[in-house]
């Protein structure tokens, strides 16, 4: 069968990336694919080969400036990872990094134990096996939905019926199979992205590589796509590493979150553990909404990894790391604190606003010894709360973290 060399199917004028491609070795899985979606589902969960990604110590610079700074982490085979951090922390630029289309100044990569990337070499993307789906689709306006697809099966040599075939099953497992024909232009926003997805399903890549794909949609369309890239993981069983700097989107579909910062990887884990024990403030406030108390007398409860705390004069039962820690500040979610009675188990406060939530009242107040402080808690509907009102406030939960830098 007839093949070219030529596998570019993104043309640069869209796409961030400058090309986007597949491997011969893809490419001649795809042809012994079945015709329907379903047995090609099961073909693929039971055909691909499943790939680990390894980054060891990933050096980055731009024009003398450290972009990425001695980041490593493991992602296991067919684990689905979120790359999480604030907007120029470097998350595009390991993705990157991990497509080929950039060089590493020190470290390595590897994929599937092979090092693919070190600062002397750096295997090209088409030879990866990485699918790729950008923030703004990359659809060519030009072609039909259904040839966008298939652009990929149609440059290895595919013939058209096959091709046609293998197009539809995946539009058809993103929902799309009756816009076959459209042009990207007639699509709405969320459309477009199942097409930017069928096509990766299409090329049935060991590696998926999301950067920001949701970023452009608004709420409702997330909540519902969240779903669509929960059921293409499961469905494919590929690796997919997920850039986002949304911590709601991060926590709804991660197996781990790892938490970028400054070039650096602050912390690699599951969501709970992220929430529940964050490493250091930054980890803190990013996720669930957390909020940073001043902690001190710091004293061994009797129970393993608890400690009592004094926040605001009061003395409060926390969790801390069985290290212990000096300098401490603790890390709290609005879920962890409450209205306390008045009997002197809380810190007292006052209130400077209340906002009904439906199943609570959001309650956000000033600490009395710390006024410049803004908290909020989360109050049953029945507690009567208002602008102005004193209340006492208790600590339900809290994680030690280390004083401020
Ligand atoms: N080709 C380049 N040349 C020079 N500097 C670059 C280049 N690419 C990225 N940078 C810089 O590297 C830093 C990290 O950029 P990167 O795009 O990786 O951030 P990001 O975490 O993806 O941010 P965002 O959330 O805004 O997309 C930024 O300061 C950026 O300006
Ligand atoms: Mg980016």
């Amino acid at each position: 069968m007839k093949r070219r060399d030529s596998r570019c199917l993104i043309p640069s004028a869209l796409a961030d990336s400058r090309h986007f491609s597949i491997a011969d070795s893809t490419v001649t899985k795809l042809k012994q694919d079945a015709p329907s979606l379903k047995f090609q589902t099961r073909q693929v969960l039971r055909t691909r080969p499943l790939v680990a990604i390894d980054i060891d110590n990933a050096a980055k610079s731009y024009a003398g400036k450290r972009v990425l700074d001695g980041v490593s982490m493991r992602i296991d085979k067919g684990e689905f990872v979120a790359i999480l951090g604030p907007s120029g922390c470097g998350k595009t630029t390991l993705l990157r990094l991990l497509a080929g289309f950039e060089k590493l100044d020190d470290g390595s990569i590897a994929l599937g134990g092979v090092e693919v990337s070190n600062k002397h070499f750096t295997l090209p993307p088409e030879k990866r096996n990485v699918g790729i789906v950008f923030q703004n689709y990359a659809l060519w306006p030009h072609m039909s939905v259904g040839d966008n697809v298939g652009y990929a099966l149609k440059i290895a040599g595919v013939g058209s019926s096959e091709r046609k075939r293998k197009s539809l099953d995946a539009l058809d497992a993103v929902g799309m199979r009756d816009l076959s024909e459209r042009a990207p232009a007639d699509l709405s926003g969320g459309q477009r992205q199942r097409v930017a997805l069928a096509r990766c399903l299409a090329a049935n890549p060991s590696v998926m590589l999301l950067d920001e794909p949701l970023a452009n949609l608004d709420v409702h369309l997330r909540a519902s796509m969240e779903k669509e890239f929960l059921g293409f993981h499961k469905r494919t069983g590929a690796t997919m590493l997920y850039i986002t700097h949304d911590q709601s989107e991060a926590m709804a579909l991660a197996d781990r979150i790892a938490v970028m910062d400054k070039g650096r990887l602050v912390q690699f884990a599951r969501p709970h553990e992220l929430y529940r024990e964050p490493r250091d403030e930054m980890v803190a406030r990013f996720i669930g909404n957390g909020l940073i108390l001043p902690a001190s007398s710091i004293a061994a409860a009797s129970q393993p990894g608890q400690v009592m705390a004094e926040v605001f004069g009061t003395p409060h039962r926390v969790r801390a790391p069985l290290s212990g820690r000096a300098g401490a500040q603790l890390s709290v979610h609005p879920n962890d604190l409450a209205l306390a009675n008045d009997d002197g188990e809380g810190f007292s406060a006052t209130v400077e606003r209340v906002v009904y939530r439906g199943s609570h009242n959001q309650v956000d107040f000033h600490p009395d010894a710390m006024p410049e402080l803004s908290l909020t808690l989360h109050a049953p509907l029945d507690r009567a709360v208002a602008p102005g009102h004193a209340i006492s406030v208790r600590i339900d939960d809290g994680w030690v973290i280390p004083a401020a830098a």
